[in-house]
């Protein structure tokens, strides 16, 4: 119980989506830890019961829900269920993502559709579901975007348009929503070790190095890292921020640091 001795999120609900693996999971576990109460949601059953066993086991409370973003529906029983088991929600996080490296002339319409209809239209599914269920004032909606959405990327066409929409509808939601007092803002995180995002991304050793000698910090960011940016912008330490992309990512944004070329450590043409 040690580990839960922290409270910043007291009494406080946490709707995380995409939690059932790396960078989300991440951040359930680290909310858990600050006090809140956790439910986790992604679309395969068995893997987000196991994410919620866990973070039970190491003595937090957790409720899994499987739910694809792009039935909203789903997302909308999903809410109901979380908010008859805990009440109103105060934090949501949206971070469910498909992606692969393809150049856009080998992409099918379909295989650029399904990355849009997960990541912006699952985004905006999200954050429109939890809208009736929202503490407010005092919500605070944080999305995972990425770099992705400000600096173009070879063979990420369908990510780099997502994610930049996803960008945009952060700005506009904060605008509409921020008169009820609900935050809305997003992380930009750069590459995060240990994900299924770098693994598609950078999938050897050396593309790995390569990537890392062009970042200004020079190594890849940890879940902790984005997991206690997270915290900060859930938190009522940043009550004045919305409508805010707030970027964790060793300064891959910068220069030559850009991903914009990510795709040639990983495809042949
Ligand atoms: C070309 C591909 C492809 C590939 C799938 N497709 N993989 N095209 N190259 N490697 C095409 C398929 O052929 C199909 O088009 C269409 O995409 C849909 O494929 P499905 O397999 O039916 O889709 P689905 O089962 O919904 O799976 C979605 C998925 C899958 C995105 C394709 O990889 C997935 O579930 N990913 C979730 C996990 C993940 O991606 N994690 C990393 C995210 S984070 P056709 O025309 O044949 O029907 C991340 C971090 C970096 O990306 C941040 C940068 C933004
Ligand atoms: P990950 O482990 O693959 O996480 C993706 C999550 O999304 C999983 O929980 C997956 O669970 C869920 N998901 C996928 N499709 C879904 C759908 N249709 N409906 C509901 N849930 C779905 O990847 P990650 O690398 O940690 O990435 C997490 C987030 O961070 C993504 O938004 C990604 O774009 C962003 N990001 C990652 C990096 C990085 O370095 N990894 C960098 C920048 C941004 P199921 O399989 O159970 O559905």
């Amino acid at each position: 119980m040690d580990a839960f001795k922290h409270n910043v999120l007291a009494g406080k609900t946490a709707f995380i989506v995409g939690a059932s693996s790396g960078i989300n999971l991440g951040i359930a576990q680290h909310f858990a830890r600050q006090g809140a109460r956790i439910v986790v949601v992604s679309r395969t059953e068995a893997k987000i019961a196991a994410a919620a066993a866990g973070i039970v086991e190491a003595g937090g409370d957790a409720l899994g829900i499987a739910a694809d973003v792009r039935d909203f529906a789903a997302l909308d029983a999903a809410f109901m269920q979380a908010s008859d088991r805990f009440g109103k929600i105060d934090i949501v996080i949206s971070g469910a993502a498909g992606n692969f490296v393809a150049p856009a002339a080998a992409m099918s319409a379909n295989g650029f559709k399904t990355v849009i209809d997960i990541d912006l239209i699952g985004t905006f599914n999200v954050l429109r579901a939890s809208y009736p269920y929202l503490n407010r004032p005092g919500a605070s909606l944080l999305s995972i975007t990425a770099t992705q959405g400000t600096n173009p990327a070879m063979f990420q066409a369908h990510a780099c348009a997502a994610k930049a929409g996803i960008n945009m509808l952060t700005k506009c939601l904060a605008m509409e929503w921020g008169p009820e007092g609900i935050r809305v803002n997003a992380i930009s995180p750069g590459p995060i070790a240990g994900t299924e995002g770098m693994a598609r991304l950078t999938p050897t050793p050396e593309a790995e190095h390569a990537l890392k000698s062009r970042l200004a910090l020079r190594d890849y960011g940890s879940l902790r890292d984005v997991a206690d940016t997270a915290l900060f912008l859930a938190s009522d330490n940043a009550r004045y921020i919305t409508g805010s992309i707030i970027e964790c990512d060793g300064g891959c944004k910068l220069g030559d640091a850009s991903t914009s070329d990510i795709g040639n450590f990983s495809i042949k043409m």
